[in-house]
C-alpha cells in the first residue's frame, strides 16, 4: 500500500523561552508591519478587480492587515472556465502525483509555513497561539495527510468476483466543478473544503469567508508552492450573493462543500433545486451548519474535571467553534459545588489581544457577530427567567470584546437555551435530580440541531441511558469530555439534523462523496 500511514501532527505549545515562541513572535511582528493586497487567483493568475474590502484585526480596529479584491459575476465565470479547462489533466493525472502535491503541502505547512499560517490566523481571526496551532497548523496538516490516505484506501475497495467473471470498481472524480464555501472559525476547514475533493481529482472554486480572507490567501499561496496546477482550485473571495448566484446556476456544478450558517446552506440548497433541471449532474451537497451543543451532567459526575471541560468547551476561541458548549443541564445536587468552583475559575480568565500569549480569550470576529451575541446577553439581562453569573459586559471601543458570559435560567426552553448564539455565552439549566429522564428528553428536543454534545457521569448505567436517549442529538458525542476539539483521524467530524449532512470531515466517508464509481463486470 503506497500512501504513508499518517499520524497526527504534533502540536507546539509555544511555552515561554522556546525557539518556537520566538519564531512565532517574529512572524507576528513581520505580518503586522506590512499591509498586503489579496487578489483573486483564477487559472493561476492574480486578478485585481478594484472592488476591494479592508482586512483589520478583530482585536484592534487600528491594525490594518491589507485589502482583498472581490469577485463579481464576470470573474466567477472566468473561474468556472479555468476550472473546467484544468479538469481533464488533473482528473487523469495518476493519483500518486496528486497525492505527492498534498503530502508536500502538508510538509510545507508543518515546516517553513507553520509560523506564517499560525500568525495569519492569530491576527486575521483573533485566535490565541494555541488555538491557531491546533487549527491552522496541526488540523490542516492532518486533513491533507489523512485525506490522501483515505482516498487511496477507498480505491482499493473492490467487489467479489466469482469464477468466470472479473468484477471491479473504478473510482473517478465527479464531472464539472466543486464549489467550496468556507467559514471564518477554522482555517483548517477553510483549507480542507476545496482540497478534499481536489485530492480525488476534482477541480474547485473556493469562496472563503469575507472575515477570514487573510489566512485563506496564505493557504492558496502554499498550495501553489506545493505544485498545485493552475486552475485546479480557483480562489474567489467576494460577497455571498455575487459569487454564489452565478455558481449555483451553472450547469457544471458537480458538488458543494460547505461549512457555515444553516440559513445560507438552506438558501444554497433551494437555489440548486430551482436550477436542477438545467444541471448536468445531481450535485453532491455536503454541508456542516449550525449547532446548539450541550453538556448533560448526571449526579454521579466528577465535578473538578467537569468545571475545566465546561470552561474550555464554552469559551475557547470565544465560543466561536461550531462545536462549542452553549447549553448545560446540571442536577441540583451538584449545582452549589459546581457553581462555586466554576465562577472562581471563570474569574481567572484573561482576555485581550492574542499577541499577548497570557490571554485565554481574545475578540469576536466582527461587528455583525458582536451585535448578535450582545443582543442575547441584553435579552437575558432583562429577563425574569435568567440570571447572569459570570461576565455580561462587552466593549467594542478597541476591538470586539465580550466577557465569558454564563446565564442560569429557570426555563429549560429559554431563548438562549434554544437558539445558536456563536459566541462566549453558556446557558445553564439546573434540573431536579428526580427529573433526570424528563430532562434528557428536553435536551434531545430543545434545539433543531445535532452537532456535538457531551455527557458526564461515573455511573455506567446512567451513561448508557444518556447515550441511548441522545442518540440523534449529536453527530460528535463525548463521554466525560468537552464537546470540542475533534481530531482528524480520531473523531471524524460532522453533525446530523439541522447541523449538516453528516459526511464526516477528515474521514473516508467524506472522500467518497467526491468520487464517481463505475462498476465493471467482465466475462472471462
Ligand atoms: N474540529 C472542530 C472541533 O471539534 C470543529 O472543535
Amino acid at each position: 500500500f503506497k500512501v504513508p500511514t499518517p499520524v497526527n501532527e504534533p502540536v507546539y505549545d509555544y511555552a515561554p523561552g522556546t525557539p518556537e515562541r520566538k519564531a512565532l513572535k517574529d512572524k507576528l511582528a513581520e505580518l503586522q508591519s506590512q499591509e498586503i493586497e489579496v487578489p483573486l487567483i483564477i487559472g493561476g493568475k492574480e486578478i485585481f478587480t478594484g472592488r476591494t474590502a479592508e482586512m483589520r484585526t478583530p482585536h484592534n480596529h487600528k491594525i490594518k492587515l491589507g485589502v482583498y479584491h472581490k469577485a463579481t459575476a464576470k470573474e466567477v465565470q472566468m473561474a468556472i472556465d479555468a476550472a473546467l479547462e484544468a479538469r481533464k489533466a488533473w482528473a487523469e493525472m495518476p493519483w500518486e502525483d496528486r497525492v505527492a502535491i498534498f503530502l508536500k503541502a502538508a510538509d510545507l505547512l508543518a515546516g517553513p509555513w507553520r509560523y506564517t499560517l499560525n500568525a495569519a490566523t492569530m491576527l486575521g481571526q483573533s485566535k490565541t497561539a494555541y488555538q491557531s496551532e491546533i487549527d491552522a497548523v496541526a488540523e490542516l496538516v492532518d486533513f491533507w495527510r489523512f485525506n490522501t490516505y483515505y482516498m487511496a484506501r477507498l480505491m482499493e475497495e473492490q467487489p467479489y468476483s466469482p469464477r468466470g467473471f472479473w468484477n471491479r470498481m473504478e473510482y473517478r472524480p465527479l464531472e464539472g466543478f466543486i464549489f467550496a464555501v468556507t467559514p471564518f472559525n477554522f482555517t483548517s476547514i477553510a483549507g480542507n473544503l476545496p482540497t478534499a475533493p481536489a485530492i480525488v481529482g476534482n477541480v474547485a472554486l473556493w469562496k472563503p469567508a469575507s472575515s477570514a480572507v487573510y489566512s485563506a490567501y496564505f493557504i492558496m499561496k502554499l498550495l501553489q508552492e506545493a505544485g498545485l496546477p493552475d486552475g485546479v482550485i480557483n480562489f474567489i473571495p467576494g460577497s455571498g450573493a455575487q459569487v454564489g448566484d452565478p455558481v449555483l446556476e451553472s450547469e457544471h456544478l458537480a458538488g458543494i462543500h460547505f461549512t457555515g450558517s444553516t440559513n445560507t446552506f438552506q438558501a444554497m440548497w433551494r437555489k440548486v433545486g430551482e436550477n436542477i433541471h438545467k444541471m448536468k449532474y445531481y450535485p453532491r451537497i455536503v454541508g456542516e451548519t449550525g449547532g446548539k451543543d450541550f453538556i448533560f451532567v448526571h449526579p454521579s459526575a466528577k465535578i473538578k474535571p467537569l468545571v475545566v471541560a465546561t470552561i474550555r468547551g464554552a469559551f475557547e476561541y470565544q465560543g466561536q467553534k461550531c462545536s462549542a458548549a452553549s447549553r448545560m443541564y446540571i442536577p441540583e445536587s451538584l449545582w452549589p459545588e459546581f457553581k462555586e468552583m466554576y465562577i472562581e475559575e471563570v474569574k481567572k480568565i484573561k482576555m485581550g489581544e492574542p499577541t499577548d500569549f497570557r490571554n485565554f480569550m481574545t475578540a469576536i470576529i466582527d461587528r455583525g457577530a458582536f451585535e448578535t451575541i450582545t443582543s442575547y446577553i441584553d435579552y437575558a439581562q432583562k429577563s425574569d427567567e435568567a440570571e447572569i453569573i459570570t461576565g455580561g459586559k462587552y466593549d467594542d471601543s478597541k476591538g470586539f470584546f465580550i466577557e465569558p458570559t454564563t446565564i442560569v435560567t429557570t426555563n429549560p426552553r429559554f431563548k438562549t437555551m434554544e437558539e445558536e448564539i456563536f459566541g462566549p455565552v453558556l446557558t445553564i439549566y439546573v434540573y431536579k435530580d428526580e427529573q433526570f429522564e424528563e430532562t434528557l428528553e428536553l435536551c434531545d428536543n430543545t434545539s433543531p440541531y445535532g452537532l456535538t454534545g457531551a455527557i458526564w457521569a461515573q455511573d455506567r448505567q446512567a451513561l448508557r441511558i444518556m447515550s441511548d436517549k441522545l442518540r440523534n442529538a449529536a453527530g460528535n458525542f463525548y463521554i466525560n469530555d468537552k464537546p470540542t476539539a475533534a481530531v482528524v483521524g480520531q473523531q471524524p467530524f460532522g453533525g446530523a439534523r439541522a447541523s449538516g449532512t453528516n459526511d464526516k470531515a477528515g474521514s473516508y466517508l467524506n472522500m467518497i462523496r467526491w468520487m464517481n464509481v463505475r462498476s465493471i463486470k467482465e466475462t472471462m
